[in-house]
């Protein structure tokens, strides 16, 4: 994420009150939990407000008031080329994309029509929780090869990845990249070793590119689609501009399947699960931020970038228990907790009972990473900047009752 020095024209500061807006993070999501003394810092959601020259084509959208049945026109595949053409040098053909509600339909929707019922399918924990449930709530076997971490840096144990291939007769990977939560962006090379290994055992690979254009500086995202094209016949791309641009609500996203058979599979799940036509203001929104939103975007992930720095220092000089797994990209940062010497209750008493923050604990990612927390960043400096200060007095007081 590249650091802006002109004079920034977007407002990433202020704090705009979403309660009562019926969202999630800031309503029902604290309906559920009971509480409304929370600062939430969990969901992948942003509190940051679309630019204003897309909003005046939504406006227009809406000003027309009819709001029937819709697919999408050439000007939505412009949009997106324009998009990956620009950033990631890569265009997609039209016939290859399949819209959808949501990126998590489109994993549901690829275990259904890709694999049967009891056949295995691979994920790499700690991963995006929905992936682990779109496989069991679906009848499939999981397969997890846990990701390692090094020296603070998550790696594929590709020995173990192959063998698990191997020994489960895994017919369906779960790809996530850039990685929720532990924020990789995955090489060329690894991607390489990955389709190689996939291809060599005919496993097809669904990416999950959600996140893609949340890079930090160092970094590059490589689409799968960018990679050899013998990939192509196992492979299917998940897209969509809702954490880009915080438009989950609009429910817009992509299925990208270049190989004809592969789709026709797609295609037909989708239609047995009763989907056809898109979200009308989801298709103006796609349109319209990817070819206005250029100068929102890069001021965002500089503003982002800015959290990620603060957070960084802010641990080093307050919190040198808690440790950073150092993100290559996405807005959600991994923090190791283990430091403090917490059970698994006591650190979820610390974080919601002590210092009243919401995260999202460790172990919903996987059974091996009780001692981590997610902190979701695209929010306001002010924000991340309490929910610490909050942090900070409660491992204090952690400290002085331990005295
Ligand atoms: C990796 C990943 N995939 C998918 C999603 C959700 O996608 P959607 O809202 O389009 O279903 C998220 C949201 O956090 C995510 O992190």
């Amino acid at each position: 994420m590249a650091q802006k020095t002109e004079t920034a024209r977007y407002d990433f500061d202020t704090i705009i009150d979403r309660h009562h807006t019926d969202c999630l993070k800031y309503d029902f999501g604290m309906e559920r939990k009971g509480r409304t003394d929370l600062l939430p810092l969990w969901v992948a959601d942003m509190d940051f407000r679309l630019p204003e020259e897309v909003l005046l084509e939504l406006k227009a959208r809406i000003d027309h008031g009819i709001f029937g049945y819709t697919d999408p026109k050439e000007g939505y595949f412009e949009a997106l080329n324009h998009w990956f053409r620009k950033h990631y040098h890569y265009t997609v053909e039209p016939g290859w994309v399949t819209v959808g509600p949501g990126v998590v339909y489109g994993l549901a929707t690829c275990v259904r029509a890709f694999t049967k019922p009891g056949d295995a399918i691979l994920i790499q924990q700690p991963v995006y929780y929905p992936f682990g449930e779109v496989i069991q709530d679906n009848g499939r076997q999981l397969v997890n090869s846990q990701l390692k971490l090094q020296a603070g840096h998550y790696q594929i144990d590709f020995d173990d990845f192959e063998r698990k291939i191997e020994e489960y007769k895994v017919k369906l990977y779960l790809l996530c990249n850039p990685h929720n939560p532990a924020g990789r962006v995955w090489t060329r090379e690894e991607l390489t070793r990955i389709g190689d290994i996939c291809l060599k055992h005919d496993v097809l690979i669904v990416s999950d590119e959600i996140h893609c254009d949340f890079i930090y500086p160092g970094h590059e995202f490589h689409s799968f689609l960018t990679m050899d094209p013998k990939y192509r016949s196992h492979l299917c791309v998940l897209h969509s501009p809702s954490k880009t641009f915080n438009i989950a609500g609009l429910q817009v996203a992509n299925a990208i399947i270049p190989d004809e058979t592969l789709r026709a599979r797609y295609k037909k799940e989708n239609a047995a699960a009763g989907y056809s036509q898109a979200n009308v203001l989801g298709l103006t929104a796609l349109e319209s931020v990817y070819t206005r939103g250029e100068e929102w975007y890069q001021e965002l992930l500089s503003y982002i970038n800015g959290n990620l720095s603060f957070v960084r220092a802010y641990l080093t000089e307050y919190l040198p228990e808690l440790k950073l797994i150092e993100p290559e990209g996405t807005y959600l940062l991994w923090i190791d907790f283990s430091g403090l010497g917490l059970s698994e209750t006591g650190l979820q008493e610390l974080i919601t009972d002590k210092a009243k923050i919401w995260l999202d604990s460790g172990s919903i990612f996987g059974p091996q990473t009780a001692q981590f927390e997610r902190f979701n960043i695209a929010c306001p400096r002010s924000i991340v900047k309490q929910a610490f200060e909050q942090l900070r007095e409660a491992v204090s007081e952690l400290k002085r009752n331990r005295c």
